[in-house]
């Protein structure tokens, strides 16, 4: 959507209430403060003026809304049935930051429910939501106000930034009290059920109604094709461009591990940031969750002014509030944890040709490390009969395959290798399944109590693997040499040599990227290379 809507900007006051209950009824939309975030409101009985909604913010059209109600006659309109349970909570937390769901009735519309028979209903505490609820006369439904996809907006200025020109007005009513969106719980199945932790915990459920089932959604990643309780829940969320990395573990750890990396920040408790030596945002003291729950996508958003690569988080406690943090928290880092207190990882690329392996077994004869071996990976990936073999076939032609079903390594190479577009084709279907075994070679050192693993990866950047190593070395050697190595190993002519370098990160972005530079020439020795990222090795280890 284009930004051609006149926005209006208004400061909550005493006239705030009837001015946005005219636009509400007018079929326009509003974004509004909330205890939790701010919301994007419509008229929840008015199917036209919500799809207004998805349209501003971007929303995939099969995720529903929370109506906001500002009291029980008006939960009578929306929900065809009122459990026990139900009246339950409400006594115990509305006005509040809990979502109910629950049959709906027919007047929502199918553009609220997103075809479900269910609704999700809320009744804010903020004053100002509940004036502009009352004096609209109608319930209003409404997802957080940010673009999907981004942090949810804690402040009226996090709402400009995203949905300024593409909505009606916005109310500015300051910052939010709770941070986080409204714990979503569902009292439409067989038992309670926790979809979305939120500023009412879990104890707090169970103290008002026993057992509460925690649906798994909560703390661990959908797989592709995994049906979702609550549609939210599967799609990419709360992500500021830079990549987010939750490290677990102690401070001491965390300072060491961030302290030797380049182009990274820190996402840490208050106090931490003058002991690191990166860029830092501060959450919130260690366990107070609360105040990090006010602070989580605040601090999100200004990782992005930092302009760094990736920002390493540290783990919040996971109780009471704590579980909407991690929860949050989880999302923007797209469930990727670092264990501090598991094996090491040095990363280990470079150019093609460069001995990059030769190096990564020197390390490991030298120093005792585990040593992955990316390439071996993506051959067994790739075995015959392999499902990763078929869709490559898919993708590349049949011609990849010779008569008996087996991979054409050559052939590939030569396909895939001719431009960027095509090799970034290629990881995308190798990749996640190389590091689905990465993930398993990594889980048997962690078990035999290995200090470091050193991940010898060609592909190391263009996986991602390189956001989850302590340190990233890169081995480089001069053009000619490394033509002449390939040629010795690989018996193939100069024009596929370059065409195959060409598809590799340049040596200045590797300089660039990489924490080391060991430089493969046949002249400078490498065993004193190699002590040096032993050296760095130390650093970080910590006993
Ligand atoms: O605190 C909040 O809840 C904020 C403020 C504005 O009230 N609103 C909010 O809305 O966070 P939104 O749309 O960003 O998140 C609504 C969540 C989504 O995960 C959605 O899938 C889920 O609630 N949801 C809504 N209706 C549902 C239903 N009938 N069944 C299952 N999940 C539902
Ligand atoms: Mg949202």
């Amino acid at each position: 959507m284009n930004k051609t809507k006149n926005t209006l900007y208004l400061e909550y006051s005493n006239d705030t209430p009837e001015q946005v209950a005219d636009i509400l009824r007018n079929g326009g939309i509003v974004a509004i403060p909330t205890e939790t975030v701010y919301g994007l409101a419509a008229n929840a009985f008015d199917g036209k003026a919500v799809k207004k909604i998805f349209e501003a913010k971007g929303r995939p059209q099969d995720n529903p809304l929370i109506v906001h109600i500002c009291s029980v006659s008006q939960l009578e309109t929306v929900a065809s049935e009122i459990p026990e349970k139900a009246k339950a909570l409400a006594d115990a937390f509305w006005p509040g930051p809990l979502s109910i769901i629950l049959k709906k009735s027919e007047r929502i519309p199918d553009e609220v429910s997103c075809g479900l028979d269910t609704v999700a209903i809320r009744m804010p505490s903020h004053p100002a939501a509940a004036a502009i609820i009352k004096a609209a006369g109608m319930p209003l439904a409404a997802p957080s106000a940010n673009l999907s996809g981004s942090p949810s907006p804690t402040t009226a200025e996090h709402v400009r930034n995203d949905l300024f020109g593409r909505i009606d007005a916005i109310v500015d009513g300051g910052n939010c009290e709770v941070g986080v969106e409204s714990t979503v719980i569902s009292l439409a199945g067989n038992k309670p059920r926790l979809l979305r932790p939120g500023g009412i915990s879990l104890e707090q459920l169970r103290s008002v109604l026993g057992e509460v089932e925690v649906d798994p959604a909560v703390l661990n990643q959908m797989r592709p094709g995994q049906k979702a309780a609550s549609p939210g829940m599967k799609y990419k969320h709360y992500s500021p461009k830079t990549r987010v990395v939750i490290l677990k573990g102690s401070f001491e750890r965390f300072s060491a591990f961030v302290n030797g990396k380049k182009n990274c920040a820190a996402l840490c408790f208050n106090g931490e940031g003058k002991e690191l030596k990166v860029p830092f945002v501060e959450i919130g003291a260690e366990h107070n969750s609360s105040a990090q729950a006010r602070n989580l996508f605040d601090a999100l958003r200004k990782l992005d002014d930092l302009n760094v690569n990736t920002a390493y988080a540290r783990c919040p406690d996971t109780d009471g509030v704590g579980l909407a943090v991690i929860n949050r928290l989880l999302r923007a880092a797209a469930f990727t944890v670092v264990d501090l207190d598991a094996p090491l990882m040095i990363g280990l690329t470079g150019q093609t040709g460069s001995g990059k392996s030769y190096f990564g077994n020197l390390l490991k004869e030298k120093y005792g490390f585990a040593l992955i071996d990316c390439d071996a990976l993506s051959r067994r990936v790739t075995a015959d009969g392999s499902p990763t073999l078929r869709v490559l076939a898919d993708a590349f032609g049949s011609d990849i395959l010779d008569a008996s079903g087996s991979l054409i390594r050559k052939r590939l190479a030569s396909i895939a290798f001719a431009s960027k577009e095509l090799t970034s084709k290629l990881n995308s279907i190798v990749h996640p399944e190389v590091t689905k075994l990465v993930d398993a070679e990594y889980a048997k050192y962690k078990e035999e109590g290995r200090s470091a693993v050193i991940l010898d990866a060609p592909q190391l950047f263009e996986s991602g693997l390189d956001v989850i190593c302590a340190f990233i070395v890169a081995v480089t050697a001069p053009e000619e040499l490394r033509i002449e190595r390939i040629k010795k190993r690989d018996g193939i002519d100069e024009k596929k040599i370059k065409q195959r370098m060409s598809a590799q990160l340049s040596l200045n972005e590797f300089i660039e990227k990489a924490d080391m530079i060991i430089i493969n020439d046949d002249v400078q020795p490498l065993d004193e290379q190699a002590e040096k990222v032993y050296n760095k090795y130390k650093e970080i280890h910590l006993k």
